[in-house]
């Protein structure tokens, strides 16, 4: 059956052109085995590291269709990141997820099989459930992930296991109409949208993840998106 479901995955970077050639390998071998359409959209902040001429290189080995460059100047967030990269995506669906191989490509073809199993407006990556878990992350990582869903469960509710992950496959239109309602920036902006998506009544399906930590790299999670963390959380406490 002909299938003109289209998706766009975005690809948000910050010093990253070790892992950029295996993930884009990756996923454009699940893309080919599993014959769905789609495209890369590479969103690259002016990394140091010059992830961007990596990213040129790539570019001339799988073609400009596939792999979409839409770099800026310098280093905005990962928020901004995402309204940047939605903006030029042409598929109907979008996937967002990590480039430092964190999230593996071959659960994509899963998150496909979900979102049209049950027509999900979002499809939620999750550590929280079946068999999805964390490897690599020493106690303190594992504590803030851990504190930050269930403080966030218990007082938001939001119907769904894992707030704080970004693994998801969202339909366009709901990712647009999230993306405009969500008010956070930083790391806080995972569990808005989740929290959002509940609030307009959008259905969530979950799919269970492994969490691989990186291998080359250093993740951007400090003391200060903890904070935000916490205040964005109360903000949506007293807000939704
Ligand atoms: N363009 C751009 N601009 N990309 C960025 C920026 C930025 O300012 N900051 C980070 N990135 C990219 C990284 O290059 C990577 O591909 C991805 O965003 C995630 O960044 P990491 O620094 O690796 O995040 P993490 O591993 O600490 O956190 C992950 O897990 C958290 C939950 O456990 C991310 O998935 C978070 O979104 C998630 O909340
Ligand atoms: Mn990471």
């Amino acid at each position: 059956m002909a299938d003109r479901d289209k998706y766009s995955v975005l690809l948000p970077t910050y010093n990253e052109r070790e892992n950029l050639p295996i993930i884009i390998w990756l996923l454009v071998k699940y893309f080919n085995e599993s014959g769905y359409d789609y495209e890369i959209i590479v969103i690259d902040d002016g990394s140091p590291d010059k992830t961007l001429d990596v990213a040129k290189q790539l570019q001339k080995i799988y073609g400009s269709e596939k792999i979409v460059l839409r770099p800026r100047e310098k280093k905005l967030g990962l928020g901004t990141a995402y309204i940047h990269g939605i903006k030029h995506a042409t598929g109907n669906f979008i996937i967002i997820m990590d480039a430092d191989l964190s999230h593996h490509p071959k659960f994509i073809p899963e998150f496909i099989q979900k979102q049209k199993e049950g027509n999900f407006d979002v499809v939620s990556g999750t550590r929280y459930i079946g068999d999805g878990g964390v490897a690599g992350w020493d106690f303190r990582r594992k504590l803030v992930s851990r504190g930050a869903n269930y403080i966030t469960q218990i007082l938001l509710r939001p119907g769904a296991s894992d707030l704080t992950g970004s693994f998801r496959l969202y339909k366009k239109e709901v990712l647009q109409k999230l993306v405009n309602s969500c008010i956070s920036k930083g790391y806080v902006f995972q569990m808005e949208m989740i929290i959002r998506a509940r609030q307009f009544g959008y259905t969530i399906g979950e799919v269970p993840i492994s969490f691989v930590d990186r291998v080359y790299g250093e993740s951007k999670l400090g003391g200060s998106e903890i904070i935000q963390f916490l205040k964005g959380l109360l903000y949506l406490f007293a807000t939704t």
